[in-house]
C-alpha cells in the first residue's frame, strides 16, 4: 500500500526545504525525500549572495534569523575594467541591497527549522521515478538506503531535485530544454585571510575575469576564469595567488592559506516543460544559470514562493487557476534572470576567440553601464532582485 501525503517533494536543497516550510505555514502537509545524506547536503558548495526578496522571505517566515544577525548587508559592488574601479551603488539607484550570507548556511537554517517543526524529512531515499503524472494521485517510487522500495502517493509531486532531476523525466519526457554552454569555467578558492575590499569586485582584466567575494572576516571566497577542463590540482598555491593578483590590477589581494578549491561549469538551461498534470519542477530541476550574478538559489526561492500560492489555491480552495498558470508565470522571471546571468557573464569574461575589436567593444559596453544612470539602475535592479510574485 502506498503512503499518502498532500505534497511529495523530491530534493532537500533550498527549494525543497523552503517549499515544505511555506506549505506547513499554510497547513499543508508534505514529505521531503533526498538521495543524499544530511552531511552531503549541508556541504554542497554554493554562492554567497542573497537578493533582498530572498532575505525578506527567510526572515518574515522565520526560516532564518541568522540571515540578518550573521549576514552582511551590501549596498553595492565594484566593476573593475581598463585599470579602474567603478562602484554600482544599489542604495542610491534602486534603494535595495543584497546580503552576503553563504547559501549553505541558509540550508542549515532551513534543515533546523524543518526538523524543529517535525517535518517528515527523509535522507538517503532515492526517488526512482514518478508514475501517474496525469492523474490526480501521482505516485513517487523510491528506494531507501537498505534497498527497500517505497511508494508515496500525493495530490502533487514537486521535483526540487536539482540539475540532474529524476522528476524531469515524468514532466518533460524527452522534450529537453533551451541550452547553452560557455567556453570557460570558474576556478574557486576559499582562503583564510581578511577581506581585500569592503564590497565584491567583479573584474574584467586582459588576462580574464576574476571575482573577489567574501565569506566572513576571516575567510574569503575568490574565483578566476579558467578553461572548463582545468584540474583543481593544476596549480600550486603560489601560482593561484599569482593568477588572482594579475586579474585584479589596482588592488593587492590579501593572501592566506587556500583550504578549498573547485571548478564550476557554466551552463544556461530552461526546461521546455515545468509541469505535467500534478507534477511540477522548481529551481535547478527546471533551469540552470551560469554563476555570474549569483541568481541560482535566488531564482529557486522565487519559484517556490509562486508555487506556494498556487498550491494553497489548488489544495485548500480547489482553485486550479494559479497552478495551471504557474509555468508561464515563473518563466517571466526565469528568462529575466537567464538574460541577466548571460549578460553579466559575457560582459565580464574574456572569450577565447576574442580579437582587438571584441575586447574594445566589451570595454565600451562596461563604460555604457557605469557611466549611465539607467545602466547602473538596471544592473542594481537585477542584482538585488525583482519583486517576488512578478
Ligand atoms: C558569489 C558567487 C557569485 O556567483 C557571485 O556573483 C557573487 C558571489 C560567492 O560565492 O560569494
Amino acid at each position: 500500500m502506498p503512503e499518502r501525503t498532500r505534497v511529495a517533494i523530491i530534493g532537500a536543497g533550498p527549494a525543497g526545504l523552503l517549499l515544505s516550510h511555506l506549505l506547513d505555514q499554510r497547513g499543508i502537509a508534505s514529505v521531503v525525500l533526498d538521495s543524499r545524506t544530511l552531511e552531503e547536503i549541508e556541504t554542497t558548495i554554493r554562492a554567497g549572495i542573497l537578493e533582498q526578496g530572498t532575505v525578506e522571505i527567510l526572515h518574515e517566515t522565520k526560516a532564518s534569523d541568522r540571515v540578518l544577525t550573521v549576514g552582511q548587508r551590501h549596498e553595492g559592488i565594484e566593476l573593475r575594467f581598463d585599470g579602474e574601479g567603478h562602484r554600482i551603488d544599489f542604495a542610491d539607484t534602486v534603494g535595495r541591497a543584497v546580503w552576503l550570507y553563504p547559501q549553505h548556511e541558509v540550508l542549515k537554517d532551513l534543515v533546523a527549522a524543518r526538523l524543529a517543526a517535525g517535518q517528515d524529512l527523509r535522507f538517503g531515499v532515492r526517488a526512482e521515478r514518478v508514475e501517474d503524472a496525469d492523474s490526480i494521485r501521482p505516485r513517487v517510487i523510491a528506494k531507501d538506503s537498505d534497498g527497500n522500495t517505497l511508494q508515496i502517493q500525493a495530490d502533487v509531486v514537486v521535483g526540487a531535485d536539482g540539475s540532474r532531476s529524476v522528476v524531469r523525466e515524468a514532466v518533460s519526457g524527452t522534450s529537453g530544454g533551451h541550452f547553452r554552454e560557455y567556453p570557460f569555467a570558474w576556478f574557486g578558492i576559499l582562503c583564510e585571510a581578511p577581506p581585500s575590499a569592503q564590497e565584491l569586485i567583479y573584474s574584467n582584466s586582459p588576462n580574464g575575469f576574476a571575482l573577489i567575494s567574501q565569506r566572513s572576516p576571516e575567510v574569503q571566497r575568490m574565483y578566476f576564469q579558467c578553461d572548463p577542463e582545468t584540474d583543481t590540482e593544476a596549480y600550486t598555491e603560489g601560482q593561484l595567488w599569482e593568477i588572482l593578483q594579475s586579474r585584479v590590477p589596482g588592488t593587492t589581494l590579501k593572501e592566506g592559506p587556500i583550504f578549498q578549491r573547485d571548478v564550476l561549469r557554466f551552463r544556461s538551461f530552461v526546461a521546455h516543460e515545468m509541469r505535467r498534470g500534478r507534477v511540477v519542477l522548481v529551481g535547478d530541476a527546471a533551469h540552470t544559470v551560469p554563476p555570474t550574478g549569483a541568481k541560482g538559489m535566488n531564482l529557486a526561492v522565487a519559484d517556490v514562493v509562486l508555487l506556494t500560492d498556487a498550491l494553497h489555491a489548488l489544495l485548500l480552495d480547489n482553485d486550479e487557476t494559479l497552478f495551471d498558470a504557474f509555468p508561464d508565470t515563473a518563466r517571466r522571471r526565469i528568462w529575466k534572470a537567464q538574460h541577466f546571468s548571460w549578460w553579466m557573464t559575457n560582459m565580464l569574461h574574456l572569450q577565447p576567440e576574442a580579437n582587438g575589436f571584441d575586447r574594445m567593444r566589451q570595454i565600451g559596453e562596461l563604460r555604457s553601464v557605469v557611466e549611465s544612470t539607467a545602466g547602473r539602475a538596471y544592473l542594481s535592479e537585477a542584482y538585488t532582485g525583482w519583486p517576488l510574485r512578478c
